[in-house]
């Protein structure tokens, strides 16, 4: 799977702009694109989680407060699903919230997966909630009694916003849009790893050659 997810990350190049502040998303994939993001020549980037800046500095890549850019041309995340639609599930690396927050500030969202990640119907890999950690448990019982889902709390992580993320096992997602609002006005949640509302705009696949739709 690294040939793929570095085959993704490389064509991804092609979207990058010299001179420009791009985000950064969050995973292993990601990871392979800013390893190969020196060549591109930005003036920076803004990072979708402390992981993520610590590796974009390391490679000699100045990263910036998202209060001081204003809307960014592009971003580039990996993700954990896909559907033809470009409706996303993200955030089996705990980073939802920046990622949420990073998509919605940029014109423009490339999406580089791996085959595996391309399915028919969203839910088949479980649903990160972040949470407010008092929450926890109105969150987890609301969501099962909403969605006949089983949520499990991921207990060895502390998200880069001090939130707890439930993972919600057994979801057919029939409609990712309503799911992911309905998700979002439950009282404790900080963010849902539904990215419908606000899908991909371009979705690269690392197969070999990759393609994109
Ligand atoms: C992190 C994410 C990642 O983009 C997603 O988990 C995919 O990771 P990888 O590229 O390692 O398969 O949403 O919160």
């Amino acid at each position: 799977m690294t040939d793929a997810k570095q085959r993704a990350a490389a064509a991804a190049l092609a979207h990058v702009s010299a001179g420009t502040v791009i985000g950064v998303g969050t995973g292993s994939t990601v990871a392979h694109f800013i390893d190969a993001l020196p060549a591109a020549r930005i003036a920076g980037a803004v990072a979708s989680s402390e992981q993520t800046a610590a590796r974009l500095r390391a490679r000699g890549i100045a990263v910036l407060d998202l209060n001081a850019t204003g809307t960014l041309p592009l971003y580039v995340d990996g993700a954990d699903a896909c559907d033809p639609r470009r409706r996303l599930v993200k955030g089996g690396g705990a980073a939802l919230t920046r990622e949420k927050i990073v998509a919605a500030a940029s014109e423009r969202f490339v999406c580089i997966v791996d085959p595996s990640k391309r399915v028919e119907r969203l839910g088949r890999s479980p649903l990160p909630v972040e949470v407010i950690p008092m929450a926890r448990e109105l969150v987890a019982r609301t969501i099962a009694r909403m969605t006949g889902g089983t949520p499990v709390w991921r207990e060895d992580v502390v998200t880069d916003n001090g939130g707890w993320i439930l993972d919600v096992h057994g979801l057919v997602i029939d409609e990712p849009e309503a799911l992911e609002s309905a998700i979002d006005q439950i009282a404790g949640v900080v963010s849902v790893g539904l990215f419908a509302r606000r899908p991909a705009d371009v979705v690269i696949v690392g197969d070999d050659p990759p393609w994109s739709w």
